[in-house]
């Protein structure tokens, strides 16, 4: 390997401020999103970068200016360890995606993040056990919970296998208190004919609010119900977040009704069967003994069970789900649920396993918590569950579904289908995105990062403004990070409800959100801590640099006032496509753009003249668009940049 990389980088720029392949480095970012790398998919995190862009950046970060850019994706392309023994540090590292990608360059990586379940997400990614080992450890698990809580969902001898219970909510009136049936439509499920949708032995099926009967109707075509009454097959009780009493036209919401811990009744069953369309029924007296016999085990096992008897946190950005009347963690779940998860969790922290062993087998169960709780809903033109956090935050579906998290071979999200993940995490070659200099484009490849021990013990649940030792002051080569976003969305809350199951739930430290009261000082003033933090670490002549997006202009305020406090200058911007699948930020209208901020400390650079116009960026990334909104979160990290800009002091 020729070794191009910076000796002390004191006083010459570095690729990465001077070169960094924006355009191609975007253009795989998109391509990305059809690649496969299971390592990302063991646990669901929020707001994960695009992997080619950090190992773009950190190989650009690693290497000086006069580097060939044909070197550069040669060694983009490569498995060698390119960046061997560079010490990179991430100041927040939620789903670890700058750690494993400067792992996987050889690098050794430290970071933190004040969320207990991102260091586990990452310690995971980082030293993720050997798969054999972990396969046999999951049988065992799922053994141990088939024959002790699998019976809770079904009897054996069936020909049928339930895969979805659907529960209605029951929900009384504050002003006359009558009882109703809270529903937005009468219809469970239909065949919509759309691609990827399930057939069943109906064509519509919809239940009767009165007495909670199934109709399977042969018709897509039918409008009403005659059941009990005649009714509207698109209309119910509850519609624009309000809910509308029949007896007296009172309106209230789900604060009003507790809707959340509202009694329940089973509705019906959804069930496979080989060789058959799948098919919905009506719940039978002996499927709601099985539920209610969940209540027993919980009370008759309750030593060998791990449910948290945690209360939600009270003080929120989002009410939800406190608004619905849920108040405790375990009322996020059915008895089943509890009952299972319990079990699981138990076995987990009694058995003999390795450390990284039982961290994998906790996040793969964890990870199943999403598809299994009170608040899952259903899509039903598609016959799938919708899991939680699929739309933005906590939401409660009119009709909950509860998965059989023991299918063998369907459903979104079952016990097995979770582990199977995180043993395929391990997998050391992935097919991702590379840059092809002979075609002008991405081309996929299947890179072997080839295992190598990185040790995870700078890998901590703390603050980033939190000092480090001085055992760790001066070590750093490089500090690359995303911060949180300026858009109120507190990840915690989130969070919350897995960390509520973990041994070890609670923070490590304040999160970094603007407090609405005083956006720009608060989150500036955090944030410059960390970034004090991160200087006592870097060694001197090194890079910082962060990726980061907001058309609000108080959020490059609070980002400039943190560079000055911090002692900071900006000595490269540059635009980079995020990945725009992460959920929660994919709205019309939101960023799909980040803008890479390369810093410098002051006394390093000389002040410069910034100039840098929109357009020739919207142009540069051809056939790449920018949306107004990038535009504008691009303008002001311009605007922010223009008065802090530095070129770096050469030495000659
Ligand atoms: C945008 S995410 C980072 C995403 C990550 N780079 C990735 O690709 O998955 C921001 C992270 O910062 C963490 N965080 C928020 N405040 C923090 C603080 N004061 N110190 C350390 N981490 C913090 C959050 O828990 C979250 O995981
Ligand atoms: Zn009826
Ligand atoms: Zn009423």
């Amino acid at each position: 390997m020729a070794d191009h990389r910076c000796s002390n980088g004191q006083g010459s720029p570095t690729f990465l401020e001077t070169k960094l392949p924006f355009r191609e480095l975007s253009l795989i970012a998109q391509a990305d999103r059809r690649s496969n790398d299971p390592i990302y998919s063991s646990h669901r995190w929020w707001a994960r970068r695009p992997p080619g862009v950090m190992r773009g950046l950190l190989l650009a970060a690693g290497y000086p200016a006069n580097l060939a850019p044909s070197e550069y994706w040669r060694m983009f392309a490569s498995e060698e360890k390119s960046l061997l023994d560079l010490r990179v540090h991430d100041l927040f590292i939620g789903g670890g995606t700058t750690l494993v990608e400067a792992a996987r360059l050889g690098a050794v990586p430290s970071g933190t993040d004040v969320d207990p379940l991102a260091v586990e997400i990452v310690k995971h990614e980082l030293e993720s056990p050997d798969s054999v080992v972990l396969s046999t450890a999951a049988k065992e698990l799922l053994g141990d919970l088939e024959t002790d809580v699998a019976t809770l969902f079904r009897k054996r001898t069936k020909l049928w296998t339930p895969l979805h219970y659907f529960w209605v909510r029951q929900v009384g009136c504050p002003k006359c208190g009558v009882i109703s049936t809270l529903h937005r439509s009468l219809i469970i499920a239909r065949n919509s004919k759309k691609s990827g949708s399930v057939i069943r032995n109906a064509e519509l099926i919809v239940f009767c609010p009165d007495c909670l009967r199934v109709h399977l109707l042969d018709s897509l075509d039918r409008r009403q119900l005659r059941c009990c009454r005649r009714r509207d097959l698109l209309k119910g009780n509850f519609a624009a977040q309000k809910f509308t009493c029949e007896n007296c036209g009172t309106q209230s919401t789900h604060r009003q009704l507790s809707t959340g811990t509202a009694p329940v009744q089973l509705l019906a069953v959804e069930e496979t069967a080989e060789g058959e369309y799948r098919r919905i029924r009506q719940a039978t007296k002996s499927d709601r003994d099985l539920s209610t016999s969940a209540r027993e085990y919980l009370h008759d096992n309750a030593d060998r069970l791990k449910i948290p008897a945690t209360d939600l946190e009270k003080v929120r950005t989002d009410s939800r789900p406190l608004s619905f009347g849920i108040s405790k963690h375990s009322e996020l779940f059915t008895p089943r649920q509890l009952a299972v998860f319990g079990r699981a969790f138990k076995w987990i922290q009694q058995s003999d396993y390795s450390g990284s062993v039982r961290r994998a087998l906790t996040l793969a169960v964890s990870n199943a918590l999403t598809t299994n709780n009170a608040l899952c809903g259903y899509a039903v033109d598609y016959g799938r569950l919708a899991p939680l956090f699929s739309v933005r935050s906590y939401s409660l579906p009119a009709v909950a579904v509860e998965l059989n998290p023991f299918h063998p071979n369907a459903g979104r999200g079952t016990l097995r289908r979770s582990l199977e993940k995180v043993i395929r995490s391990s997998s050391v070659s992935p097919r991702r995105y590379v840059w092809s200099c002979e075609s002008s484009a991405p081309v996929a490849k299947v890179i072997n990062f080839a295992r190598r021990p990185v040790p995870t013990d700078g890998v901590i649940c703390a603050s980033a403004a939190e000092l480090p030792g001085t055992d760790r002051s001066g070590e750093t080569d490089l500090c690359l990070f995303d911060p949180p976003y300026f858009d109120y969305i507190a990840y915690s809350e989130l969070s919350e409800f897995y960390r509520s199951w973990l041994d070890q739930p609670t923070l490590g430290g304040v999160p970094l959100l603007p407090d609405r009261r005083a956006p720009v000082s608060s989150f500036s003033s955090l944030l410059s801590e960390c970034l004090a933090s991160a200087l006592v670490r870097l060694r001197l002549g090194k890079l910082l640099a962060f990726t980061f997006h907001s058309n609000s202009r108080l959020a490059w305020d609070a980002i400039g006032s943190a560079l000055d406090t911090a002692g900071l200058l900006v000595t490269a911007l540059w635009p980079l496509k995020n990945d725009s699948h992460m959920g929660h930020h994919s709205k019309a209208g939101n960023c799909e753009w980040d803008v890479a901020v390369v810093c410098r400390r002051a006394a390093d650079c000389v002040h410069a003249h910034f100039e840098q116009n929109i357009f020739d960026w919207v142009k540069q990334v051809s056939p790449l668009k920018i949306c107004k909104a990038d535009q504008s979160s691009m303008k002001l990290a311009i605007e922010m940049s223009m008065s802090r800009f530095g070129r770096v002091a050469t030495s000659d």
